[in-house]
C-alpha cells in the first residue's frame, strides 16, 4: 500500500514538471521580427493636462525665462543654460514639452506645483513654436 502511494506521488511530480517545461516552450520570448517593424519611434512621453489646454506662446516666454532660462539654451528667449540639452536643438513636440515640464526629468525639477497647468501650457507652446514646431 505505502509502495503504491510513493509510485504514485513520483507520478504526480513529474506531471506537474513536464507541466512547467511546457509552460516554458508555450512562450518563448521572441528573438526575430516577422514582417516590418514601425518606423515612427513610439513617445516616451506621457499625456498630461497641459497637453489639452490651448499654450499661449506670448505668455510662456516670461514663464520661460523665469523658470528655464538657467538651464537651457533657446535662442528666442536669449538663454543660454547648459544643465539641459540645447531645445534649439532638440525641438521637442508639444506633448514632450508638457509632459516634461510637469513630471521632471532625471535631473530636471517637476513644475506641477510650482506652475499651473495654462502656465506649462503656455511655455510649452513657446518651446515649440519658437524652434519651428506647431503647438495647438
Ligand atoms: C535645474 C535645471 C533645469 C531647469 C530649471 C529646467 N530644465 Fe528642462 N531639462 C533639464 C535637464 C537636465 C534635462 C535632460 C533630461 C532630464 O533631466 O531628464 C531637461 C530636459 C528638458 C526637455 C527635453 C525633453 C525631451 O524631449 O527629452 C525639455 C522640453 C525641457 N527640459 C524644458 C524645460 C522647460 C520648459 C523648463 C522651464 C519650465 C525647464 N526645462 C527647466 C534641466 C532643467
Amino acid at each position: 500500500m505505502r509502495r503504491i502511494v510513493l509510485i504514485a506521488a513520483a507520478l504526480l511530480g513529474g506531471v506537474v514538471l513536464a507541466g512547467c517545461g511546457a509552460e516554458g516552450v508555450a512562450s518563448p520570448l521572441p528573438k526575430t521580427v516577422v514582417g516590418t517593424t514601425p518606423t515612427t519611434p513610439t513617445t516616451t512621453f506621457p499625456i498630461v493636462p497641459a497637453f489639452h489646454k490651448k499654450g499661449d506662446p506670448t505668455k510662456g516666454k516670461a514663464i520661460f525665462v523665469a523658470n528655464c532660462s538657467s538651464c537651457h539654451t533657446l535662442a528666442a528667449a536669449n538663454a543660454t543654460g547648459t544643465t539641459g540639452p540645447n531645445l534649439d536643438q532638440l525641438k521637442p513636440d508639444f506633448q514632450a514639452a508638457t509632459a516634461q515640464v510637469t513630471n521632471g526629468g532625471a535631473s530636471m525639477p517637476p513644475f506641477k506645483s510650482s506652475l499651473s497647468t495654462q502656465d506649462i501650457a503656455d511655455v510649452a507652446a513657446f518651446v515649440v513654436t519658437s524652434t519651428g514646431g506647431k503647438a495647438p
